[in-house]
């Protein structure tokens, strides 16, 4: 008798917490209604939330979000893993799932010199390829996956991180191969393979003066030459400091003298203390970097949360000012224990970048961006 009441009493405190968690959670607004007027509000998704294993973050994105982008399923080390082997059921779930929640779909990354495996520059005798050849390989790819999604994927980063931080291009396996114009190459290609895409450049650190130059030039150089670009998105891999309020306007006024759209493409704001000169090290491993690089395992403190939602609060301000230009916002994750920088530039930190805490609640993040667009209208 006593385990059957003590049975029932657990029984009905489980039923409480998740009635309050549900009538909590209907009171939580939608970024995707808040920023309604100003642009698309998106998120990288991984395959557990389209796939719904990880149900409860499916359902943040269902609600919250009205554009999605793969955060790894279409690179081509993922998409494209062996010559003549396509992986498409990941991407294909993917997509089913943008267009079940009739969201804007981006595809995400055509050509890149990271995460590609590196049959993909040689031959079957392990020879770097040739210009015709490699511009061969690379039209097929493109035809093949966006093929497979023609009119169903709405724009495609054609291009990502090709350029340096000072300005040039990078020197890549694709300079190596097809030589400088390989950007143009990819835009041709890529507008053919869907006539009605929309086709961006994307890349980080384009608040830097030299770096935003060298953009400006590619995507004029491009346009001179009648090829189609919709857009530039700017990776917004940011910290609490960085980059400044001005860095940020003189990125979105120069692509807009372009007429170009600017998307904010993967934002998340850093709040860990700089870790790149440690870049591939674990921290599980380093215990003597625990304390100075990873001081938050237990808890961000108050005052750090009330720094990150001031600083979302002023990005989501800057940008709402440049609402004509600035067509998207994509937050590089749904929340911080699945974020990146958890494990980049070192593994094993605890990292709070994005706007849903590791139990998928928002943070004050959170309610620093719905009250600026609120405030906005
Ligand atoms: O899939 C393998 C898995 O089989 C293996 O067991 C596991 C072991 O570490 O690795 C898995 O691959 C990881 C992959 O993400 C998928 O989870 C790679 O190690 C990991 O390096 C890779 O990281 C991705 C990174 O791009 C690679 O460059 C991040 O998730 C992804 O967020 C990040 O996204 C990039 C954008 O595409 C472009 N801009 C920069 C941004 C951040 O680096």
């Amino acid at each position: 008798m006593k385990l059957l009441i003590t049975t029932c009493v657990v029984c009905l405190i489980i039923v409480l917490i998740g009635a309050i968690r549900c009538f909590a959670d209907a009171n939580v607004p939608a970024l995707k209604d808040a920023l309604a007027k100003a642009f698309l509000i998106g998120v990288a998704v991984n395959d557990d939330v389209v796939s719904g294993n990880d149900s409860q973050t499916t359902a943040i994105v269902e609600k919250q979000f009205n554009s999605i982008t793969p955060e790894n399923v279409m690179k081509w080390q993922f998409i494209h893993p062996e010559p003549n082997k396509y992986n498409f059921e990941p991407a294909d779930r993917f997509v089913a799932f943008g267009e079940k929640n009739k969201m804007f779909i981006v595809g995400h990354t055509l050509i890149w010199q990271n995460q590609i495996p590196g049959w993909a520059f040689r031959d079957d005798s392990n020879n770097l390829l040739g210009r015709d050849a490699m511009l061969a390989r690379m039209k097929d790819h493109i035809f093949t996956v966006m093929g497979r999604y023609k009119g169903r994927v709405n724009g495609w980063d054609v291009v990502n991180e090709a350029l340096n931080d000072a300005g040039p291009l990078h020197k890549s396996k694709w300079v190596e191969t097809v030589g400088p114009d390989f950007v143009q190459k990819a835009f041709e290609y890529a507008h053919e393979a869907d006539p009605n895409a929309e086709l961006y450049y994307n890349d980080f650190s384009l608040d830097k003066p030299a770096k935003r130059e060298a953009c400006v030039r590619l995507v004029k150089d491009l346009k001179d030459k009648g090829l189609r670009i919709d857009g530039v998105g700017i990776q917004g891999h940011w910290a609490l400091s960085y980059p400044s309020r001005k860095d940020i306007e003189q990125f979105i006024n120069a692509f807009a003298a372009l007429g170009v759209k600017v998307m904010v493409t993967e934002l998340d704001i850093d709040v860990l203390p700089s870790a790149t000169q440690y870049m591939g090290a674990d921290i599980n491993v380093r215990f003597e970097l625990q304390e100075r690089l990873n001081p938050y395992v237990n808890g961000l403190p108050d005052e750090v949360q009330k720094k990150l939602a001031d600083r979302y609060a002023e990005i989501f301000a800057v940008l709402l000012e440049h609402k004509d230009t600035v067509s998207r916002v994509t937050l590089w994750g749904v929340y911080d224990k699945t974020s990146w920088l958890n494990n980049w530039p070192i593994r094993g930190r605890t990292s709070y970048p994005l706007l849903f805490d590791r139990n998928y609640q928002p943070k004050p993040a959170f309610d620093a961006v719905v009250k600026t667009a609120q405030g906005s209208e």
